[in-house]
């Protein structure tokens, strides 16, 4: 099992056999077309303190990356990202080394590139001018959050998101979980915004006791970047929960307000009744059209004191498993609206990502904002 910051870069080992394996796993890898829809979108791609000294190569929507320090440490603008492919003859600049000036070094040949893309040396060539044609294909990178987010595109649809209590001293930030799945990102998703798995997903760890929910009708309310809605869950509160909620009554209803951020984001806010207030924050990153990466992190108005992180990641560790358990035993369907599915009443939330999605993909939506009627 991957353990929190798992090492990026390299390939997951095979999953583990499966209860009820012995299905093969038919992949279904995302259309050009669909990438090319994707870009638009800010996405977390590593927790800045992986990114070290030296450079760190990744993938984001099929495209290899390198990311690397600048040299103004600190603050925005801090990290640069570029096309993982030297402009000379083509080697992996994530092999390489960063200058003091943040240059970014080719192991093959020494050829150095600024946070621009911008050739400034040829170490073979010191006298000649360098052609402008000598450059990589740089994007933009932002630090936010304790990770650096990538986008591919010149222009965003959406900016970063916004989550107010980062400025608040009282909260802290529980950086959780950086993992491949080897799933769906679109599933994972989907499944954050699932309002009645955890009557069978989570025994033991989450015992909902609530009834299952109706579905939703007009409850889903449009927001700039996806919609959101709210939905109560009682639970029972079981050792492995309380000791994440420093509460110990018998039966808890916690107030869930789930906000889908397109394509690929979710916040889900909890409202617990002694006053515990939690923000999950889950993202699910395309790579190589075959996996996800799993970003998950927690804002929280309460102490270390109160409740130690590592009460927090164990109880998360446990009720992540189990949804990954279901999520990578699905057999193909890697994209974003499967069909040969039927969809019920209660996937409300889940009919409509869907069809924001297969809009955005195709190109015949506007916006992923908005609910449908
Ligand atoms: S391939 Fe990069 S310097 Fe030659
Ligand atoms: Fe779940």
């Amino acid at each position: 099992m991957e353990g929190p910051h798992s090492a990026i870069g390299s390939r997951p080992p095979e999953p583990q056999p499966l209860a009820w394996a012995g299905v093969r796993r038919v992949v279904v890898t995302l259309e050009p077309h669909e990438l090319e829809a994707l870009r638009p979108f800010w996405y977390p791609v590593l927790p800045l303190e992986q990114l070290g000294d030296g450079p760190v190569g990744l993938d984001l929507l099929g495209q290899r990356l390198v990311l690397w320090r600048t040299a103004a440490a600190g603050g925005d603008g801090a990290v640069a990202v570029a096309e993982d492919r030297c402009a000379h003859r083509s080697a992996r600049l994530s092999g390489g080394r960063v200058t003091e000036a943040g240059c970014l070094v080719c192991p093959y040949h020494g050829w150095e590139f600024d946070a621009d893309g911008g050739c400034r040396k040829v170490p073979q060539e010191p006298a000649r001018p360098i052609p402008a044609r000598f450059r990589i294909r740089a994007h933009r990178a932002r630090v936010r959050y304790g990770y650096v987010w990538v986008c591919l595109a010149p222009e965003a649809r959406h900016p970063i998101p916004v989550f107010a209590e980062a400025e608040d001293p009282a909260v802290r930030l529980i950086h959780g979980f950086f993992e491949t799945w080897r799933c769906s990102p679109f599933r994972v998703i989907e499944n954050g915004l699932d309002n009645y798995h955890h009557h069978f997903v989570h025994r033991g760890l989450l015992e909902a006791t609530s009834p299952i929910p109706a579905p939703l009708r007009d409850g889903i309310e449009p927001t700039e970047d996806g919609f959101r809605f709210s939905l109560p869950l009682e639970v029972a509160n079981n050792g492995t929960l309380s000791a994440t909620l420093d509460d110990h009554s018998q039966r808890l209803t916690v107030e869930r307000r789930v906000r889908w951020i397109a394509p690929l984001g979710l916040s889900l806010e909890l409202g617990w009744p002694n006053g515990l207030r939690q923000r999950i924050v889950l993202f699910a990153v395309p790579q190589d059209g075959r996996d996800s990466r799993i970003v998950r992190f927690y804002f929280r108005n309460d102490r270390e004191e109160q409740v130690p992180e590592a009460n927090v990641t164990r109880f998360e560790r446990g009720l992540i498993d189990q949804d990954r358990r279901i999520l990578e035993g699905i057999v193909g369907a890697y994209g974003a609206a499967p069909v040969h599915e039927n969809l019920i009443e209660a996937d409300q939330p889940i009919a409509l990502m869907r069809q924001r999605l297969r809009q955005l993909l195709d190109g015949t939506g506007a916006a992923v904002a908005g609910p449908s009627h």
